[in-house]
């Protein structure tokens, strides 16, 4: 059982921005409870390649802006490691400042596609070069003048977003960017702290170009994508009950507080505040013995994409079926979690089947130990961590370092938590 009451790491999707956007400021900014985790720490090298002053101390960052047009061009290739959102949105801010650049990233980066980006910002001026009509890293752009867009997005994508969101401030004119479905709005929210000139009315966002963003303290509240392996951990073992403190509780990603509350799950939102235009709260989450099957689909999945693998096993724990489905963008993670989730579920006895766009889970399961293939992506290592607190024999893991890349500091955390 899981008991016990802890304060929640810094959230992986505001902490990149918070660098990125502190760098193109004028100004000194100091960013705290920064997620320390491997894709955060690519942002920070690829920023600091090109001339960005960025000191860390403890779990504060200072950054010296270089001002919106005053990257330098780096020296070297831009790594981004693991890290989507690190070239996704990077890549919008490189479009606009006049030099030549060239990303690459680890293996599975290399196997996830950037035309969703390269193709409109392409269509905006800027050039960029790679492989297979730069689909794929290595990528070579070359940033300067870009032309206003008008962008109706096919893919529900923070990401995409947000770089388009990034080079539109450069632009030379009023930009329009259409979402079919709502993703997360951390950029837009601290894009307009940082003095952009962004209207938000329902899907469409329009971004006015800027001179330059100014400087910003920034508090990053608790990553509720890493909350939710222990928020599951607890509801699915016996004499659970823990408190997680400073949960980032934007309603652009909370939608496995919604599923585990259809699930009949014993969850309570306590003590909801503003810190910096974002929502914070502590979630008390107890022990529950009478989950339910349920529906997951539509507008409700970018609010919970990164939270499927988990939720997945926490429905082998709940009676009748749960249906997961227009989440094809499952197949383009880190690793394709889909398959890593029902493969490695039907190892373990679950009875799950695979759809294109999802999966079907029928409970409850009693869970057996077996092998488990993390395809080194750190959100199924986490989610077969926890599926290991139920199981009969033990789930062992092919690589329990990538956990690294979001949750450092996860399995001291676990253990302490375990009584
Ligand atoms: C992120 C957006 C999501 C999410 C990723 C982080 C972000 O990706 O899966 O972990 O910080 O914008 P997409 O927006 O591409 O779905």
């Amino acid at each position: 059982m899981l008991r016990g009451s802890f304060e929640l790491i810094g959230d992986k999707s505001i902490s990149h921005r918070a660098i990125m956007f502190s760098s193109i400021s004028k100004g000194n900014n100091k960013i705290s409870n920064f997620l320390m985790g491997q894709d955060c720490l690519s942002t920070i090298s690829c920023f600091r390649k090109m001339g960005v002053d960025i000191d860390i101390q403890g779990r504060d960052v200072f950054v010296k802006g270089n001002g919106l047009r005053n990257l330098k061009k780096p020296n070297d290739i831009l790594d981004v490691g693991n890290s989507g959102t690190t070239i996704r949105l990077m890549m919008g801010i490189l479009a606009g400042n006049n030099f030549e650049s060239t990303i690459i990233g680890d293996e599975s980066i290399g196997k996830r596609p950037m035309k969703r980006v390269t193709d409109p910002l392409k269509s905006m001026g800027c050039k960029i070069k790679g492989k297979d009509d730069a689909n794929y890293t290595p990528i070579v752009i070359t940033g300067g003048h870009l032309h206003s867009i008008n962008y109706h997005m096919p893919v529900a994508s923070a990401q995409v977003k947000s770089s388009l969101i990034l080079a539109s401030l450069y632009a030379d004119g009023q930009s329009m960017i259409h979402e079919k479905v709502k993703s997360r709005n951390h950029t837009e929210i601290m894009l307009k702290s940082f003095g952009a000139n962004i209207d938000v009315d329902d899907l469409t966002i329009k971004i006015n170009p800027v001179e330059e963003l100014y400087n910003q303290d920034i508090y990053v509240p608790g990553d509720i994508s890493s909350a939710a392996f222990i928020i599951v951990g607890a509801l699915i073992t016996e004499g659970s009950e823990v408190l997680i403190k400073n949960v980032g509780l934007n309603e652009t990603r909370t939608g496995i507080l919604d599923v585990v509350k259809n699930m009949n799950g014993n969850i309570e939102i306590l003590e909801k505040r503003f810190v910096g235009g974002e929502i914070v709260g502590d979630l008390l989450v107890k022990y529950s013995p009478n989950l339910q099957g349920t529906i997951i689909n539509k507008e409700i999945i970018p609010r919970l994409i990164d939270e499927i693998p988990v939720i997945a096993v926490l429905a082998t724990q709940a009676e009748g079926t749960t249906i997961i489905k227009d989440a094809h963008e499952l197949k383009v993670k880190e690793s394709n979690r889909i398959k890593a989730v029902v493969d490695n579920l039907k190892k373990m006895d679950a009875d799950i089947e695979e759809l294109d766009d999802g999966m079907t889970i029928k409970g409850k399961s009693k869970l057996k130990g077996a092998q488990i293939e993390t395809f080194n992506d750190h959100r199924i290592a986490m989610a077969f961590s926890i599926a290991n607190l139920i199981s009969e024999g033990e789930v062992s893991l092919d690589n329990k370092l990538c956990i690294d890349i979001s949750f450092p500091g996860y399995f001291d955390l676990l253990k302490d938590l375990s009584k």
